[in-house]
Order: structure tokens, then C-alpha cells, then sequence
């Protein structure tokens, strides 16, 4: 192993990111896989979801040589036979030297030729310890999980700050496409913009005759992206939301040149993803420069979070220097940034989880003050969440066997200072009967611990429901929101869980024909083949529209759990998650 953390941190760590379990370690080598999974199939086991969603390599043949031209330069990159791929384009100036812990630097202007036919660096992945799979894990789970686990096609490095930008064919400057700006997953500590395969969008987008471009950035991870402490607050910009910002301040500079329309952005993300990509609403008080006019967010939103300089961060700051040795620097920051690149990477006493806080300057109070005071971007917005979105949080819990344990997790996970009577009114929201948990609707079954259905219900509720139906309910009152309840792909023991719709997002799908009519749009209605029509969420009136195993989606309100999910968005209000 190499970080030494409490497998306890650990699940702080997944619950507060709302993201999935990592799976594996990427440092230096691409494809150092050190948690690969090779699940065990028994002879003629059927996959209950397609593959990885990651790209598959072209095989070098002789087609044509794509170019674009920026500034000076001139863009090679490749073509597949359906779409062409620019990779591993420089946005911002390499974050190193001085700029390490710095806020992001625009790109110089381009020169010369750039080959962009295979991926950039990606950044330094940081991964707490995985404990192994429980043993109950089914080879459909683990099937499921590798979802999670697209080998990374590139090295890290802290050179990392490239984005990729696939277009239609025909694109060409003047075209003014729709323009996807992709915000990877991955619990703000893990993957690249690689995770999911761009070009299966863009196919899709032009034999539905709605092409869009689909770009995805990489930014920085783990305490290079996300670290807190009153001395990064001081350095303004300085994490990783505001490097994505940059990335979506040079597709307005660029994106014409590849045939998009920097007048049509919409933001997309997953997980924390999701949570990054909303962030931007907020950014600024929620101006958007001009930079973005859409959002979907899927099992991800505006979480309740804290300050930057509170104690937690600050407490992981400080460790974070002794760690990297600087911690009787005068300027300890100054140190972090002259310290060699292995031993800022080379994190062994993580002490806390690295994830978006309030700042004070680009995210200048907490984001869900921000969200309540109309301090928002008032753009369109999709947001959904899947059904059993906790049962994968839920994957490796300790034994609890009482009330009292159940509410010392939850203390450790997400309420530090629950009071006794929330205590009291949690256990009865969340009781302990199998038959309430998640997976919903499963009865007695798969309670694979003692109290693993009653904790998969809260966490799931508590990272994800609660935060998707508070940004549905509060963005109702600004702007155009669209709401959905994802329950189609199905593993037994997890249920719909958290990521299960990554692959009718990215694969193929309706919904991803919803999302591209979307892109174009800027309304769900009036997809290709969908005919149910989707309302407006609207506080007097939550509607979800459901997707189900039937292939054609259909509406139910928002109204689940009603009572337990409203209570949870008020213990957020009142008490920000602990990281
Ligand atoms: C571009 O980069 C790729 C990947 O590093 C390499 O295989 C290829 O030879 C390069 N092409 C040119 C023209 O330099
Ligand atoms: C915990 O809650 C109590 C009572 O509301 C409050 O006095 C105390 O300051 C809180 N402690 C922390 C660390 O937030
Ligand atoms: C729409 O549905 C019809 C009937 O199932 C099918 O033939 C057609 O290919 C679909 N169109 C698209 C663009 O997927
Ligand atoms: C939603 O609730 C309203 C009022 O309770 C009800 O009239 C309507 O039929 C419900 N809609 C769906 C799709 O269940």
C-alpha cells in the first residue's frame, strides 16, 4: 500500500466526493494497475454492462492527417473513420516551479507544429488504499467496477494541463457546432479527461443530424488540485476549479477553429465531475463570462461544503507539509513549491480528503450560500441521479451492529456535530430494516452486513439524492431545469448504483440522444425517438423523468423518501460535510 490512511478515512473520502471506489494506482508508467480487477467469470457468465467506457486505440493505417490551425500553428491529429481527435492540446502554462500551487496561467500563443494524434500527460493520480473486495462480491460487481478503471493511455506528470477536442468530420472553422465541455470523474483524486470515449458522442451527434464537438480537459488531482489551508485561501485561483475554468476560457479563444460555437457551451460531468462542472455556477457569484450556457450534471451538484481555511483543510495542509519534509520552512508554501516533484506526488500520511471548499475568492462563500442566495449562473440545467446511487459508498463499511455505530459513521462520514435530537430523527428516517435499503425494492436481500442496506440508503441519500434534488429545487427558481431518476442498468446486490448510466451516456443510448439534443437545444424535448415529454422541475411541481429497463422513458415526481431527503438538505444547510 502505498499511502498509509485509516481505511475509515478512506470512506469519509468516497462519501464526501460522492464518487465511486477507486480501483487502481496510476503513477508514473501508464497501466501500472496495481488493483486491476480480473474478476473470476464462470464459464458463459454474460456481462450485465458493455465494457469500459474508455477509448479504444486507432490502429495506425494510412487515413488522411486532420489539421487545424491556432495562432501560428498548425494541429495534426487523427481520424477513425468517423470523427477526427485532437489530444493533449496545452491550455495553461505547464503548473511548475513557481506556478506549482499557483493560479493557472494561459497558454502562450501556439507556434510551429503540434502533434496532437495521442494523449497528453495525464496528471498524478492519488488514490487512498482500497481495502479488498468484501468477499460477498459477485462477478457482476466486479464486472460493474471496472467501469472505474480505464488504464490510463499516457504518463503523469505535473505537465498535465491538456485538453481534447474530437469533432464531426466535416467541422471547420465557421461551422459553429455545439461545443460538450467534458469534466472527468473520479473523486477529485483519480482518472483523466480519457475515462470515458468522446468519439462514440460525436458519432452519435451527427447520425442524429445534431453534431456537437466534445471536448474534455485534464486538471490536477488530490492535493496538487485540492488543497486547502489558510495559505492556499491566499493564493487566489489557485484549485483545480479555477484550471477548468481556464480550460473553458481557452475553448473560447479556440473552439472556432475546430467548427465550434464558443456561443454554445454546455458543461458535462460525472460524480465529481459533476460537482466540478456545477462549481462553475457559482464561480464568480455566479457569472460565467460568457464561458458556458448549459449544464448537465449527472449524481453530482453543489454539495455543502466548507471553508478552505477551516480546520480540517488546514489540518491536511499542515500534514501535507511535514509530509513533503517542509514543515520548518519559514515559507512553507515557498517549500512545496522548490520541493522535488516525487515528494509533493508521493503523499504517505494523507490525513484528509482533497475536494472543492469556499475560497473567498472564485467561490467567495460556501457554495451552497451561494446557491440559496441566487448567486448563481442562470443557465438551462439537466440533473439526475441514479437509484441506488449509495450501494456502491456502502462497499466496504465496517460491521456496525447498533444505532450507535450506525450514527458514528455518519458523524465520520458527514455530520461531525449531530446533535442528539438529529441523531434521534436520523435513526427513524433511516431505520433498520433491510426491506428500506438500498438496493431498493430487494426485501430482505442483499444485506450483506448487518446494517449495509440502512447505511447504502443514507450515504446514497446524503452524497448524491439529497444534493441533486437541493441544486433541482434552488436552480428551479433561475432558470429552465430539467430532473431525472436513472433506474435502466441494473447489477444485483448494487442495484442502479452510483455510474451505472455511463454507458447510455457514453456508449450509446437514449440517454445520450436526450443529451445531444440538449447541446444543441437547450431543452430535453424532442430527441430523436423519445416521445414522452419531459416538464420543467419546478418546486410545486418535481418531476422526474424515469429511466427505466423499458426503453421508453416515463415521469414520476420527485417525492421519494420526501421527509428523510428534505431533512438531510437542512442538516447540509446547518453543518458542512467535514472535509
Ligand atoms: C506524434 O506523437 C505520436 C505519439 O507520441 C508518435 O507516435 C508520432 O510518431 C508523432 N508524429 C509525428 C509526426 O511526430
Ligand atoms: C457543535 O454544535 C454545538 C451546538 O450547536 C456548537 O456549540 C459547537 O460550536 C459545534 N461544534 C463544532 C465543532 O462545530
Ligand atoms: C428511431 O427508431 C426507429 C424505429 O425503432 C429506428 O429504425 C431508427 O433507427 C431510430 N432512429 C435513430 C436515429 O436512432
Ligand atoms: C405526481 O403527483 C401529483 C399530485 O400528487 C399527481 O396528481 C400526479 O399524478 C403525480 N404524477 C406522477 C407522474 O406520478
Amino acid at each position: 500500500m502505498r499511502f498509509a490512511v485509516l481505511a475509515t478515512l478512506t470512506l469519509g473520502s468516497l462519501l464526501a466526493s460522492a464518487s465511486p471506489p477507486p480501483t487502481r494506482v496510476e503513477r508514473g508508467a501508464p497501466q501500472s494497475n496495481i488493483h486491476h480487477i480480473s474478476p473470476p467469470f464462470p464459464p458463459g457468465f454474460k456481462p450485465v454492462l458493455p465494457p469500459p467506457v474508455g477509448r479504444k486505440p486507432v490502429s495506425p493505417s494510412k487515413l488522411p492527417t486532420p489539421t487545424v490551425r491556432l495562432d501560428l500553428a498548425s494541429v495534426e491529429g487523427t481520424y477513425d473513420g468517423h470523427t477526427h481527435s485532437y489530444l493533449g492540446i496545452p491550455y495553461a502554462q505547464a503548473p511548475v516551479g513557481h506556478l506549482r500551487f499557483s493560479a493557472p496561467v494561459a497558454n502562450s500563443p501556439y507556434t510551429g507544429k503540434i502533434n496532437a494524434t495521442a494523449f497528453g500527460n495525464i496528471c498524478y493520480n492519488f488514490v487512498s488504499p482500497q481495502p479488498p473486495f468484501p468477499t460477498w462480491i459477485t462477478p457482476e460487481q466486479l464486472q460493474f467496477l471496472e467501469v472505474f478503471d480505464t488504464p490510463a493511455p499516457a504518463p503523469s506528470s505535473e505537465d498535465c494541463l491538456n485538453i481534447n477536442v474530437i469533432t464531426p468530420t466535416s467541422a471547420k472553422p465557421g461551422s459553429r457546432l455545439p461545443v460538450v465541455a467534458y469534466i472527468f470523474f473520479g473523486a477529485f483524486e483519480f482518472g483523466g479527461a480519457f475515462d470515458v470515449d468522446g468519439r462514440n458522442m460525436v458519432k452519435r451527434s451527427v447520425e442524429l443530424g445534431e453534431p456537437v464537438i466534445f471536448v474534455s480537459m485534464n486538471h490536477r488531482l488530490g492535493p496538487l488540485g485540492w488543497l486547502g489551508g489558510k495559505e492556499i485561501k491566499d493564493v487566489k485561483q489557485e484549485t483545480s476549479v479555477s484550471r477548468i475554468r481556464e480550460a473553458l476560457r481557452w475553448i473560447q479563444r479556440y473552439i472556432i477553429q475546430f467548427g465550434g460555437d464558443p456561443t454554445k457551451v454546455t458543461l458535462l460531468g460525472l460524480s465529481s465531475g459533476g460537482v466540478s462542472a456545477a462549481l462553475q455556477t457559482v464561480y464568480n457569484n455566479g457569472n460565467t463570462e460568457g464561458l458556458f450556457h448549459a449544464l448537465w450534471a449527472e449524481s453530482g451538484a453543489i454539495q455543502p461544503v466548507g471553508w478552505i481555511d477551516a480546520p480540517q483543510p488546514q489540518a491536511a495542509y499542515n500534514t501535507y507539509v511535514a509530509s513533503v519534509g517542509c514543515s520548518d520552512a519559514k515559507d512553507t508554501l515557498l517549500c512545496l513549491r522548490q520541493a522535488p516533484v516525487d515528494a509533493v506526488t508521493n503523499v504517505n500520511a494523507l490525513t484528509s480528503v482533497w475536494t472543492p471548499h469556499a475560497d473567498g475568492s472564485v467561490i467567495s462563500d460556501l457554495p451552497q450560500t451561494l446557491l440559496t442566495e441566487g448567486h448563481v449562473a442562470k443557465i438551462p440545467v439537466v440533473a439526475g441521479n441514479a437509484e441506488d446511487e449509495g450501494t456502491l459508498f456502502a462497499l466496504n463499511i465496517p460491521d456496525i451492529t447498533n444505532d450507535m455505530e450506525f450514527i458514528e459513521l455518519v458523524m465520520e462520514a458527514y455530520f461531525r456535530n449531530i446533535s442528539s435530537a438529529d441523531a434521534e430523527t436520523l435513526l427513524q428516517m433511516y431505520p433498520n430494516d433491510p426491506a428500506q435499503g438500498a438496493p431498493y425494492g430487494t426485501g430482505d436481500d442483499f444485506q450483506y452486513t448487518l446494517m449495509h442496506k440502512r447505511f447504502a440508503s443514507f450515504a446514497g441519500d446524503t452524497g448524491v439524492d439529497a444534493v441533486r434534488r437541493f441544486f433541482t429545487q434552488q436552480m428551479s427558481a433561475h432558470s429552465n431545469v430539467w430532473a431525472y431518476y436513472y433506474k435502466r442498468f441494473y447489477v444485483p446486490g448494487f442495484g442502479s448504483t452510483h455510474a451505472s448510466e455511463l454507458p447510455d451516456m457514453y456508449q450509446s443510448g437514449n440517454l445520450q440522444d436526450i443529451f445531444i439534443h440538449f447541446a444543441n437545444t437547450l431543452d430535453p424535448n424532442g430527441a430523436t425517438n423519445v416521445t414522452q415529454n419531459w416538464p420543467k422541475y419546478d418546486t410545486s411541481n418535481p418531476v422526474l423523468l424515469e429511466f427505466t429497463r423499458n426503453t421508453t422513458p416515463s415521469l414520476t415526481n420527485d417525492t421519494y423518501r420526501e421527509a428523510a431527503i428534505e431533512f438531510l438538505i437542512e442538516m447540509g444547510q446547518k453543518m458542512p460535510w467535514p472535509i
